[in-house]
C-alpha cells in the first residue's frame, strides 16, 4: 500500500488501548473525570483499499452494532478520516473489554481507542488535544450528548477539569499521591442516554450553590492533598438524587461507606458503578483494615 504520494495514511496498521473512566466525580457533573488504567477497550485499524471503512469484528460483545455510524468506534474513525484523510478507509476490529451501560465510560473508551489508533496512521499524527472532537463524535452515538468528562480523561489521563464545556478546554489536577480509587459494579445496565433524560432541566439556586461549593472544595482538596476537602466528592445535587434510584442498594452502600474509612463515595458517570476514594493501605494499615472489612462485606452481599 501507500504507493500513492497523495495518501495521508502512511502506516497500514495500528492498535490502541483507551482506559475506562470515572466521570462527574460527585459535584463535577459533566466537568470532571479520571481514568482507571486497569480497565479499557482496544481498537485495531488496518488500512483497506475499499471505498468505505468497516467494522470487521467486535470481540467480546455481540450486541453492539457493526454499522460504522452506529458504533462509537466506527463513528469516531469516520469523523477523523473524513477530515484528515478523505477518501482513505480502514477496517476496524474492536476488542470490547468494558461492560456497556456500566458507568465506566465504555462508549468513550471505544471512541478514544479508535481515534488514537487511526491518528497513528498519519505521517504527522495530531496532538492528543486535537482528537477530542472526533472521539466525542463517536461517543455521542451511544450517549446522545457531547460531554467531555469521559473522553478527555481517557485521552489525556489524570484528574481532568473541563473549564469550558462548549469548546472542551480543560486542565489537569494532580491527585494526592496516596489516594486510591475502588469501584463497585452491580450487574445492572444503565444507558447514559436514558440516565440523562431523567435529569431535571433546571435546579434551584440553592442547589446550584451547593453544587458549586462541592466542586470547588473537591478540586481544592485534590490540589492541597486535604482529604477533609476531598470528602466533597460525596455530594451531587444534579444526578445522584435521581440516578441512585436505578442502582440496587445504593443508599445502603453509601451509608456503609460513610461509616468505613472511605473518604468519599458517589456514582461513576451515569452508573451503576460507584467509586470510593480511600488512602493507600500501606500508609494507613491500621485504620484501612476497616475499609477492607467494608469491601469484604460488599463482596458477600
Ligand atoms: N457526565 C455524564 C453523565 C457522564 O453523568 O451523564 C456519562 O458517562
Amino acid at each position: 500500500m501507500n504507493m500513492n504520494p497523495e495518501r495521508k495514511l502512511v502506516k497500514s496498521y495500528a492498535r490502541a488501548f483507551a482506559p475506562a473512566t470515572v466521570s462527574n466525580i460527585g459535584p463535577g457533573f459533566d466537568l470532571m473525570g479520571f481514568p482507571i488504567f486497569d480497565l479499557g477497550d482496544i481498537v485495531e485499524v488496518t488500512v483497506n483499499d475499499l471505498s468505505c471503512s468497516r467494522i470487521t469484528d467486535i470481540i467480546g460483545n455481540s450486541t453492539l452494532s457493526k454499522e460504522l455510524e452506529k458504533n462509537t468506534a466506527g463513528a469516531a474513525v469516520k469523523s477523523f478520516l473524513d477530515k484528515y484523510a478523505p477518501g482513505e478507509y480502514v477496517d476496524i476490529v474492536l476488542h470490547k473489554l468494558l461492560p456497556i451501560g456500566s458507568g465506566l465510560g465504555s462508549s468513550a473508551a471505544s471512541a478514544v481507542a479508535a481515534v488514537v489508533a487511526v491518528n497513528t496512521l498519519l505521517s504527522k499524527p495530531l496532538e492528543v488535544k486535537d482528537l477530542v472532537d472526533h472521539a466525542l463524535d463517536g461517543e455521542v452515538v451511544a450517549s446522545g450528548s457531547r460531554h467531555g468528562d469521559n473522553v478527555i480523561p481517557s485521552l489525556v489521563g489524570g484528574i481532568v477539569v473541563i473549564s469550558d464545556p462548549v469548546n472542551f478546554n480543560f486542565f489537569k489536577v494532580d491527585a494526592p499521591q496516596d489516594l486510591i480509587v475502588l469501584t463497585f459494579h452491580p450487574h445492572v445496565e444503565i444507558k447514559t442516554s436514558e440516565a440523562r433524560a431523567m435529569l431535571p432541566m433546571m435546579i434551584s439556586v440553592s442547589e446550584s450553590i451547593k453544587q458549586t461549593a462541592g466542586a470547588v472544595t473537591l478540586i481544592t482538596g485534590m490540589i492541597k492533598g486535604d482529604y477533609s476537602l476531598v470528602k466533597a466528592a460525596s455530594s451531587d445535587y444534579i444526578a445522584e438524587p435521581f440516578r441512585s434510584k436505578l442502582i440496587p442498594g445504593y443508599h445502603e452502600v453509601k451509608f456503609m461507606a460513610s461509616s468505613s474509612d472511605a473518604i468519599a463515595m458517589n456514582i461513576s458517570g451515569s452508573g451503576p458503578t460507584s467509586f470510593y476514594f480511600s488512602k493507600l493501605w500501606r500508609q494507613q494499615r491500621g485504620s484501612n483494615l476497616k475499609f477492607k472489612k467494608f469491601m469484604i462485606k460488599l463482596d458477600l452481599a
